[in-house]
């Protein structure tokens, strides 16, 4: 494979403190090198191995930074809930029920269709920055319809998550036991080979922190990691058996108290907040100071899904993170990348160190700073992904 030098880079972001300064590790006035799909070299220009690669990139002074690590998303379905957007806008709250409307529209739609939304959202995505996004089902809810999700999915991303505790399936409403034994059974039984991980919607209106407990632990002895949707909605128990079980992440966090966040702290959970989802339901936004202040790893993610944040543009959720959430534009951009990788536990993404994935966007900025100093403006100027132009469309 070609080795490529992206050249006269203003800011080079590589979440590697051995490399440079602080969490973020930055090189100014930097050149970083691919080869074979990984970083091969990163430093001052001035310190650049002659013949370094056999392609040049001249980044002209913008600034480079690992591609976004999006660690929670729910793109296998079909519709949207514009209206239910409108309404929410109007004065009516959300409630978890608004997913049944989806699940409908995802039973009636063929496999193509879904796979070409999943497809549409991805791309949509990696023009935002995206170079890794995780994937979750949760609008089939039935053991048919939860596998092809998790099929689907699986033909996009390694990043795949089995979410058939999303809510009670319609037609269980009435015996939420028996969908939660249906969960933990014979739907397992068939998506357990197609994903990673196993998630749950612990909330009022969806599972309750004993039912959540008997999925999450279903899914674990089947090999799967766990991650749970937790105090989204108001204070519960989500955070609590996240860190109970060792989930990789709790996601959410909109509710927590005190005994939540040392909870968190003293343990390897990250916490994921996903802005959109309050942005879009006119909710209060969590202060990510205490989390910071006590120790919490932060993933920030977009959660797109067609309920409560319909967006895959991860910049957006920064700007909002600064913003309206206490986090510090490094420590945003930190936590869409490094946090997001290590919610999925992983460590060859979600930074620029020598050997990690040459995976990463070229901003139309001197700075990262601009990400939210320049809220809504389009700033990526190119993504590259495995070490090449991605999608080389965009040229
Ligand atoms: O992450 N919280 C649960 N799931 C989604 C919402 C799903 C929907 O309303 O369709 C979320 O916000
Ligand atoms: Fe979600």
């Amino acid at each position: 494979m070609a080795s490529l030098l992206i050249d006269h880079v203003g800011v080079l972001v590589t979440n590697d403190p051995e490399l440079g300064p602080g969490p973020l590790g930055l090189i100014e006035d930097a050149a970083i090198v691919f080869a074979d799909g990984v970083v091969a070299w990163a430093g001052p220009r001035a310190a650049l191995p002659e013949a370094a690669a056999d392609e040049r990139v001249d980044a002209g002074g913008r600034a480079l930074i690992p591609g976004f690590v999006d660690s929670h998303a729910h793109l296998v379905f079909a519709g949207d809930r514009a209206g239910e957007f409108a309404a929410r806008m109007a004065g009516v709250p959300y409630h978890a029920g608004g997913i049944e409307t989806t699940v409908a529209a995802t039973r009636a739609a063929g496999d193509a269709e879904l796979d070409a939304n999943v497809a549409r959202l991805i791309a949509e995505a990696g023009r935002s920055g995206t170079t890794t996004i995780e994937c979750k089902s949760g609008y089939g809810l039935t053991v048919e319809d939860e596998r092809r999700s998790l099929q689907i999915a699986g033909a996009h991303t390694e990043e795949v998550t089995f979410l058939g505790g999303h809510v009670v399936a319609p037609e269980y409403r009435d015996r939420p036991e028996e969908y939660v034994a249906l969960v933990c059974g014979e739907m397992l039984s068939a998506c357990a080979p197609h994903a990673r991980w196993i998630d749950v919607f612990c909330e009022r209106g969806a599972f309750d922190a004993d039912q959540s407990r008997v999925i999450l632990q279903a899914g674990r002895d089947r090999g799967l990691g766990v991650r749970v949707h937790a105090n989204q909605l108001g204070p519960g128990p989500g955070v609590q058996l996240a860190v109970e079980l060792g989930a990789a992440s709790a996601d959410h966090c909109s509710h927590l108290d005190a005994a939540d966040i040392a909870a968190l702290a003293d343990s390897d959970t990250v916490a994921t907040l996903l802005p959109v989802a309050e942005f879009s339901t006119r909710a209060p936004y969590p202060d990510a100071r205490p989390l910071l202040e006590a120790g919490v790893r932060i993933a920030l993610a977009a959660d797109c899904n067609p309920g409560t944040a319909y967006s895959t543009n991860i910049p957006f959720s920064i700007a909002v993170a600064v913003r309206e959430m206490g986090m510090t534009v490094d420590q945003a951009l930190w936590s869409a990348t490094a946090g997001g990788a290590a919610a999925l536990q992983r460590r060859d993404i979600g930074h620029l160190g020598i050997g990690a994935r040459a995976d990463a966007a070229l901003l139309e900025a001197p700075s990262h700073l601009h990400l939210a100093y320049r809220p809504g403006v389009p700033l990526i100027a190119a993504v590259f992904k495995d070490g090449t132009r991605w999608p080389s469309a965009i040229d």
